[in-house]
C-alpha cells in the first residue's frame, strides 16, 4: 500500500479520484493577476505580467513555454517558495500572502510535494532519512513506516539505505518523488523533473506521476520542455514572455510506456495541432 493511500484511510480529506471539472468545488490552486517583477539595479524586469490560472483536485497539468518565460518564477511562487509582487494566491481556498513565515512554512510543508530538476538530495542522507525529513517538520510519529511505504510505491523499497552517490538519476529522483509525496500533499509540484534523465528513466518516472494522479487522486502541475511528455498530461498550459498563451485540455492523454515515442517532427505536431499559439515553433523545444 502506498503512503498516499495509508494516510487516505486515517482520514485524509482526499477521496475523489477523477479529475474534478465542478467549478463550485475550491480550486487547489487559484492564482489571480499575479506579477513578478525583479529590480536589476536601476531596472525593472518584469517577468510575470498578469498570470491568472485555477487548477482543481485531481488535474495533472503541464507548463511549457519558451525558456526565460518565467515557468520556474511562476512554480516558485505555487510552491510557496517566493512570493508575488501583486495579485492573488488561493491554496486550497487560503490567501497564502495573508500568511505569517510560520505558517507559511507549515502550509508549504504539509499541502505541497515539490520535485526539483537536480532532485536537490542531501547528499550524504540514506533514502529513507531523506523521505523522512519532511514528517520530521511535521511532527508525525511512525515515520520510518510512512517513508518505507514512500519508498516502496515508487519501486525502491529495495534501496532504503542508498546514499544519492548509490543511486541512479532516474532512483534519485524518484526519492525526491518520494519525500514530496510523504506527507500527502495536496498537489505535487515539479519543475522539469524529468529533464535531466534519460528516455527510459523519464518514462519510469513518468509512469509513477500517472499512477498517483490516477489512483491517489494526487493534482500534479510540472514543467517541461518535453512535447511528448507534456502529452502524457490532462491539460497544457503555454507561457510566453511572463502570460498564458494557451491553456487547452489534451485530448486523450498518452499512458506512460505504452505508446512509442514518435519522431520528433511528428512529436511536435501533435501538442501544436493543439495549442499552437502561432508563434516559432522552436521557441518551445
Ligand atoms: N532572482 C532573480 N533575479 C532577477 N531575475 C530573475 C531571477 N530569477 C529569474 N529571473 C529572470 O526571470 C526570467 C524568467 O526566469 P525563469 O527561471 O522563470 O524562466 P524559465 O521559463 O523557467 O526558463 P527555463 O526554461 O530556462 O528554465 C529570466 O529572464 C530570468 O533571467
Ligand atoms: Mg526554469
Amino acid at each position: 500500500m502506498s503512503a498516499q493511500r495509508q494516510n487516505n484511510a486515517r482520514g485524509s480529506r482526499r477521496t475523489n479520484r477523477g479529475p474534478r471539472t465542478d467549478v463550485s468545488k475550491t480550486a487547489v490552486i487559484d492564482i489571480r493577476n499575479i506579477t513578478k517583477t525583479y529590480q536589476m539595479g536601476q531596472l525593472e524586469l518584469r517577468v510575470l505580467k498578469g498570470v491568472s490560472v485555477k487548477i482543481f483536485e485531481g488535474e495533472f497539468v503541464s507548463i511549457m513555454g519558451p525558456s526565460g518565460s518565467g515557468k520556474s518564477t511562476l512554480m516558485n511562487i505555487l510552491g510557496a517558495l517566493d512570493t508575488p509582487s501583486s495579485g492573488k494566491f488561493l491554496l486550497d481556498g487560503v490567501d497564502v500572502s495573508k500568511l505569517s513565515e510560520n505558517e507559511l512554512a507549515s502550509i508549504r510543508n504539509k499541502k505541497i510535494g515539490f520535485v526539483f530538476q537536480n532532485f536537490n538530495l542531501l547528499k550524504r542522507t540514506e533514502a529513507l532519512r531523506q523521505v523522512e525529513l519532511p514528517l520530521v517538520y511535521s511532527g508525525i510519529r511512525n515515520r520510518s513506516r510512512l517513508a518505507k511505504a514512500a519508498l516502496e510505491s515508487v519501486g525502491l523499497g529495495q534501496r532504503l539505505d542508498h546514499l544519492p552517490s548509490e543511486l541512479s538519476g532516474g532512483q534519485q529522483q524518484r526519492v525526491a518523488i518520494a519525500r514530496a509525496l510523504v506527507n500527502s500533499p495536496s498537489v505535487i509540484l515539479a519543475d522539469e523533473p524529468t529533464g535531466n534523465l534519460d528516455s527510459r528513466s523519464g518514462t519510469e518516472v513518468m509512469q509513477i506521476f500517472q499512477r498517483l494522479n490516477r489512483e491517489d487522486g494526487i493534482t500534479t502541475v510540472f514543467v517541461t520542455h518535453d512535447p511528448w511528455i507534456a502529452r502524457h498530461t490532462k491539460r497544457v498550459i503555454m507561457l510566453r514572455d511572463g502570460k498564458i498563451v494557451a491553456d487547452q485540455r489534451v485530448k486523450e492523454p498518452l499512458v506512460a510506456g505504452e505508446a512509442e515515442r514518435p519522431s520528433e517532427a511528428e512529436e511536435l505536431q501533435g501538442i501544436f495541432d493543439e495549442t499552437y499559439y502561432g508563434g516559432d515553433e522552436n521557441e518551445y523545444t
